[in-house]
């Protein structure tokens, strides 16, 4: 039987000569590819500065010490994302602030977002959900008003526009992952962008260690090995160079889909603002009556299908318990699945996909 996977790259142009180069000139940790990797990256998402590291994890960790935030701080973030965005709260000391979802693009919910901030709250993590950009101007705005710091975590956004100023380049800094199921992927890796030329210097220093200059073993504080090699670079590059076709590719996708799926009652869909560009990273669905995902994502797999459930609330993990109710969240953490949105997948599987989602639905109306 065939295997549909959930997501998956497609390494179709410059990869094996720009990688096949760090291996016979011996430049495979740095290299010429790192800085020309973050310079287009840099000019893709129109900021002034990109810094790679070694993934999106360690560049939200990067970006928090090079703001300053320390223990006995507070940042908020969307209850409904990955744990590497309240994780790298942690690593800095500080405490993460859970805050509900918007029901319809599955960011963080600016009104609820306002309701608890506190004397501690210094930061906000927002997280453009599976492509779909977060409402910028309403969350900056507030964040003005209270004087509070706004990061964007872009792990699954590269590419997305917020009234056509693209994502990563609406806050003090982007952080951004090239793990495997990204839209473009190093393996593992990540990028820092910012207009802000002292953050990009701190990081720089802290991801090497604080290693002086000219490098020679002098540190002048306790840095990271934080660094992206040029090996990576050289596949991200040659990536970067089709992201927009790539881009095009998911969009396509998620078009076909949503003209198959668009007369299913049962099910919402992903949406797009009228002010975004939603890059559809994951083809990402909620059933709208409780308690089938779990049964469709097994019929699924019968099938060869493999999907995605949504993220597991954040104050539902064992580290971050609390007793709280987000209903949004909830439900759709409970409903919410990903659909196969590979950059390598065909029209054929799109529509062998949607039939047996609507045969399910059917089934079960
Ligand atoms: C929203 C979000 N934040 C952070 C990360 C962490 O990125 P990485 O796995 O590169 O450390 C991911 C990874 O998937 C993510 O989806």
């Amino acid at each position: 039987m065939k295997s549909i996977p959930v997501s998956g790259p497609l390494f179709s142009g410059n990869e094996i000569k720009y990688v096949t180069d760090c291996i016979t000139t011996s430049w495979v940790s740095t290299g010429k590819y790192i800085t020309k990797f973050e310079k287009k990256f840099a000019r893709f998402c129109n900021s002034s500065y990109a810094l790679t590291t070694s993934s999106g994890t360690s560049s939200l960790h990067l970006t928090l010490l090079a703001l300053g935030i320390k223990p006995g701080d507070e940042v908020m973030i969307p209850d409904l994302t990955y744990v590497s965005t309240a994780n790298a709260i942690k690593y800095v000391g500080a405490t993460p602030v859970f805050v509900e979802v918007d029901k319809d693009i599955w960011s963080i919910d600016p009104e609820e977002l306002e309701k608890k901030i506190t004397k501690r709250t210094k930061a906000i993590i927002v997280v453009h959900l599976y492509g779909h950009p977060a409402d910028m101007d309403r969350i900056n705005s507030i964040a003005k008003e209270h004087k509070l710091v706004v990061i964007e975590d872009v792990c699954q956004a590269h590419g997305a526009e917020y009234k056509t100023k693209k994502v990563g380049s609406l806050s003090k800094a982007g952080c951004f992952s090239f793990s495997g199921a990204k839209i473009i992927t190093t393996g593992e890796g990540g990028m820092i962008t910012s207009d802000d030329n002292n953050l990009i210097e701190v990081c720089t220093a802290m991801r090497r260690n604080f290693a002086s200059k000219n490098n020679n073993f002098f540190h002048t504080d306790i840095g990271y090995n934080y660094r992206l090699t040029n090996i990576q670079a050289a596949l991200g590059l040659a990536q970067l160079e089709r992201i927009n076709s790539l881009i095009r590719v998911k969009i396509r996708n998620a078009m076909l889909y949503d003209s198959i799926l668009k007369d299913v009652v049962s099910v919402q869909l992903p949406t797009e603002k009228s002010w975004a560009k939603n890059i559809y990273w994951l083809y990402s669905i909620v059933l709208k009556k409780p308690g089938l995902r779990d049964k469709l994502v097994e019929y699924l797999s019968t099938k060869g299908i493999e999907t995605r459930r949504f993220f597991v609330p954040m104050h539902k993990l064992p580290v971050y318990k609390q007793k709280v109710r987000f209903p949004v969240t909830e439900f759709l953490s409970e409903n919410g699945l990903s659909l196969p949105s590979g950059l390598a997948l065909t029209s054929t599987d799109i529509e062998f996909v949607s039939s047996h989602v609507k045969k399910f639905l059917k089934k079960h109306a």
